[in-house]
């Protein structure tokens, strides 16, 4: 069911250190920060040749990240992305097979313009997973 990978996200306390440490050390080309305060991040995408970085900044005071960087201050790998045809479909699949996804359970609009999901990582090998409509 699940396709491409579309990103792996990347929690860091400060965007403007970790774009310095993809650009300088690792010569990846980054994109200019997001603001996004309706998902609490700023949000700053590595671009690779087979798939992308989402370097993932704290923004508000209910940030989604905030627990996740108190556990993990110098940073960590915070989730993946699959891309999915059809999300709703994979929806109810996912949850047809045990599977708890996380929140009302209704896609919403991700970094991409395009609807998201998240599924409980306890499901899925410790991961917090995003499924992506491509
Ligand atoms: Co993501």
């Amino acid at each position: 069911m699940i396709g491409r990978l579309n990103h792996v996200a990347i929690a860091v306390a400060r965007l403007a250190d970790a774009a310095a440490v993809y650009r300088h050390a690792l010569g990846a080309q980054v994109s200019e920060p997001v603001a996004q305060p309706e998902h609490g991040v700023t949000v700053a995408f590595v671009t690779l040749p087979n798939t992308k970085i989402e370097l993932l900044e704290p923004l508000g005071e209910a940030s989604p990240i905030a627990a996740f960087l108190a556990r993990n201050p110098s940073g960590g790998m915070h989730h993946v992305c699959y891309e999915v045809e059809d999300i709703l479909a994979a929806r109810d699949r996912l949850k047809a097979a045990g599977a708890r996804v996380l929140g009302d359970g209704e896609p919403r609009i991700g970094a991409h313009g395009k609807p998201v999901l998240f599924l409980n990582p306890k499901d899925f090998c410790g991961t917090l997973v995003e499924i992506e409509q491509a």
